[in-house]
């Protein structure tokens, strides 16, 4: 990964035209605004290893664009249609392993593989199996910034429509799920931008998100930068805030939904539910279709990343000076898990999927029945 390429600030993650990809470096902001080059999937990969890019779409996709910067400068190829097929699918089985919870990367590997597989049968030449990989990945970084938009007024109509006082509606959110976590806009983050468009929106409450601050880095960086009005709390204030009564709605990300509703996002979002249900608060998870995956049947089967024990031993998400005592042991999953029965809905690109006074989500027949109309 070569470093340094200064750029103007701005809330853009991912600067990509074909045959370059810069990535903003995350952990610097928001004191620093400074883009990585990368190169090829192994740059990729580090980056997102270790967090220069984060959030579940945007790793999905500056992923798939790490792949298709070392195919559009890759020079000659000595191979098939199939070597070139084969040679795509191990770089995205490779890109896999960077993170495991976000399912986003590895639903975006299964579709470009499949895309792969086409072109190669329809082709004997191994360039027209890149350039398809190329167009498809592109396709990818332009669809989700619409995808966002959608989730964005769905999930502002919808909790309008549920909020039916004079009152703004004041929300609370945890970790990055905006502009930065995305190809642009947003999930939860596009849902208060999309409240704030239509001048509902009260306060945005932002946790800071510990240990990796990607609330009090990112999340502050962007409600700033927009001009919302816009509070920074510590995690362990959420229960005192939810008491005041000034939280209408708490609205987070996801990494991976399960069939049943379980969701997989940033640690600490199973208690910010669990507190919005003691104070009687909504409590909603606003994801991508790409988000939701339906070979598993609840949330006990996703695999939660564990991160490295520094994060929480020094500063700044473990960039910084040593804070805790030394020999103490760690333990720092990245994530946790939400059950279903304590998410009121999961606002997506399509639709808000909701419960019907049962414990759990039925997704599959809510995305059988979108579907059917399209
Ligand atoms: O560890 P991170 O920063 O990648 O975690 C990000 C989250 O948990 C987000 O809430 C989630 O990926 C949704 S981003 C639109």
């Amino acid at each position: 990964m070569a470093s340094g390429v200064e750029q103007d600030k701005s809330l853009q993650s991912i600067c990509y035209k074909r045959g370059s990809l810069q990535l903003l470096d995350q952990r610097k902001l928001p004191l620093e605004t400074i883009y990585l080059e990368i190169r090829h999937t192994k740059d990729g990969w580090t980056a997102i290893r270790d967090m220069v890019v984060r959030g579940a779409p945007a790793i999905a996709i500056a992923a798939a664009l790490s792949l298709a910067v070392e195919a559009s400068n890759l020079g000659a190829f000595n191979g098939t249609s199939d070597d070139a097929a084969s040679f795509l699918s191990n770089k995205l089985e490779y890109l896999i392993s960077s993170r495991p919870t976000a399912v986003n990367l590895s639903d975006a590997a299964t579709k470009l593989k499949d895309i792969i597989q086409k072109a190669a049968s329809n082709a004997s030449e191994a360039q027209t199996v890149f350039q398809a990989y190329i167009k498809a990945a592109e396709v990818m970084l332009e669809d989700d910034v619409a995808s966002n938009k959608a989730i964005g007024s769905y999930g502002a109509r919808f909790l309008q429509k549920q909020h039916n006082d004079s009152e703004k509606l004041s929300i609370l959110t945890h970790c990055n799920t905006g502009s930065l976590a995305t190809a642009g806009y947003g999930t939860a983050l596009g849902v208060i931008r999309a409240l704030h468009a239509d001048g509902v929106l009260g306060r945005a409450f932002c946790t800071e998100t510990r240990p990796f601050n990607q609330g009090s880095r990112l999340t502050a960086f962007e409600l700033v930068h927009d001009n919302i009005p816009a509070t920074l709390i510590a995690d362990s204030a959420a229960a005192a805030l939810m008491k005041t009564g000034k939280v209408n709605a708490v609205i987070v990300g996801a990494d991976r939904v399960a069939a049943n509703g379980d969701t997989a996002n940033k640690i600490g979002t199973y208690s910010l539910a669990l507190c919005a249900v003691h104070h009687g608060i909504p409590f909603y998870v606003a994801a991508p279709l790409t988000s939701i995956d339906l070979s598993l049947s609840s949330g006990q089967e996703i695999v939660i990343e564990e991160r490295s024990a520094k994060e929480l031993l020094n500063a700044r998400g473990g960039l910084g000076e040593q804070v805790a005592a030394s020999g103490i042991s760690v333990w720092n999953p990245a994530f946790d898990i939400t059950p279903a029965n304590i998410i009121s809905g999961i606002i997506t690109e399509k639709v808000v999927i909701t419960k019907d006074g049962s414990d759990s989500f039925d997704i599959k027949s809510f995305i059988l029945k979108v579907l059917s109309k399209e």
